[in-house]
């Protein structure tokens, strides 16, 4: 089997743990590594989070990279009031023995660009996208080897998820998914359009539950605190998974359905900071430069999850 190979970018975060475990739990992917990002909650927390998740999924043997702890030019806003102060409250994973690389996340990025062979890596961002365009700034050239950018971010027919126009992972560094996006790097994205499908409901957490296993036990606590937030937000049985879509989208591109648009972000009015406005329509006439994801088969997704999960 040729796997995919792919670095995941990340600020855990219960979903962002969940898209961690299903990655490192399926075998068509080659996870080469993990960067940590401030997001949800400060670094320090996004980094010792991503060392828990991977000594759980037993993947000790990965390089994990701090990056950026802040926006590229605005501060940092984060999101205890969704993930808790933990940023992964729900479990309480031990504390973990697996070492900080001394790396900075957009080094590493770079170096293992340049090291792999062209066209050959996708980035997997799961958090706002700073390290991804520091990469790109301290080495414009590895922007012509990336295979494909697959992200969760932005949204367009379901509005925001931190104000009423933007989604939290653009909202919180809106230059820097700005630079990404008009980068030239094919885009993969999974908005809140789609992220919004992929609703925790009770039967699927009790599967999760049922695998009886360590990782199956934790995935399920999560997803019941997560669920108490967004619940109370949208009157809804259960809570998007959002950043998973990220991961199932390489393992399982038929469970989506979406289209190639002109995105561009905003980053100058104080209203719709962060927005990506998506041009569904073909308005502009402007050039695609994204695959805009808005349909998902959400019970084949809790089943290839679940699948996964069991396999840890
Ligand atoms: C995104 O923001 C975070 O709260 C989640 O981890 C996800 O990446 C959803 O807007
Ligand atoms: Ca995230």
């Amino acid at each position: 089997m040729t796997r995919i190979p792919l670095l995941i970018d990340t600020d855990p975060g219960q979903d962002d743990a969940i898209a961690l475990l299903l990655a490192a739990a399926s075998p068509e992917l080659e996870l080469l590594g993990v960067t940590t990002v401030a997001g949800n909650v400060p670094l320090a927390l996004t980094t010792l989070n991503a060392r828990k998740v991977l000594e759980l999924a037993g993947r000790r043997d990965l390089p994990v990279c701090a990056g950026a702890d802040r926006p590229l030019d605005v501060p940092l806003v984060t999101a205890e009031h969704v993930h808790g102060d933990t940023g992964l409250d729900g479990v309480d994973l031990p504390a973990p023995t697996l070492p900080v690389d001394p790396r900075h996340a957009a080094d590493f990025i770079v170096q293992v660009l340049r090291e792999r062979a062209p066209g050959t890596v996708t980035l997997c961002p799961l958090g706002p996208l700073t390290n991804i365009a520091l990469a790109l700034r301290r080495a414009p050239d590895v922007a012509a080897r990336i295979r494909r950018i697959v992200l969760m971010g932005g949204g367009f027919f379901e509005g925001g998820n931190v104000t009423p126009a933007a989604e939290f992972n653009l909202y919180v560094d809106p230059q820097a998914a700005h630079e990404v996006f008009t980068s030239g790097v094919p885009i993969t994205m999974a908005p809140l359009d789609v992220t919004h499908q992929a609703l925790t409901r009770a039967d699927r957490i009790a599967a999760i539950r049922a695998l009886g296993s360590r990782a199956g036990d934790a995935v399920a606590a999560w997803m019941d605190f997560y669920e108490r937030y967004d619940e109370q937000k949208y009157g809804q049985d259960g809570a998007p998974l959002h950043d998973p879509c990220v991961i199932a989208w390489l393992l399982a591109p038929e469970l989506f359905q979406g289209r190639d648009c002109n995105v561009r972000i905003e980053v100058q009015s104080p209203l719709t900071r962060g927005m990506s406005v998506i041009d569904w329509w073909g308005a502009t006439g402007l050039p695609a430069n994204a695959q805009v994801l808005r349909h998902l088969d959400a019970d084949g997704f809790f089943a290839l999850l679940t699948e996964r999960l069991g396999r840890l």
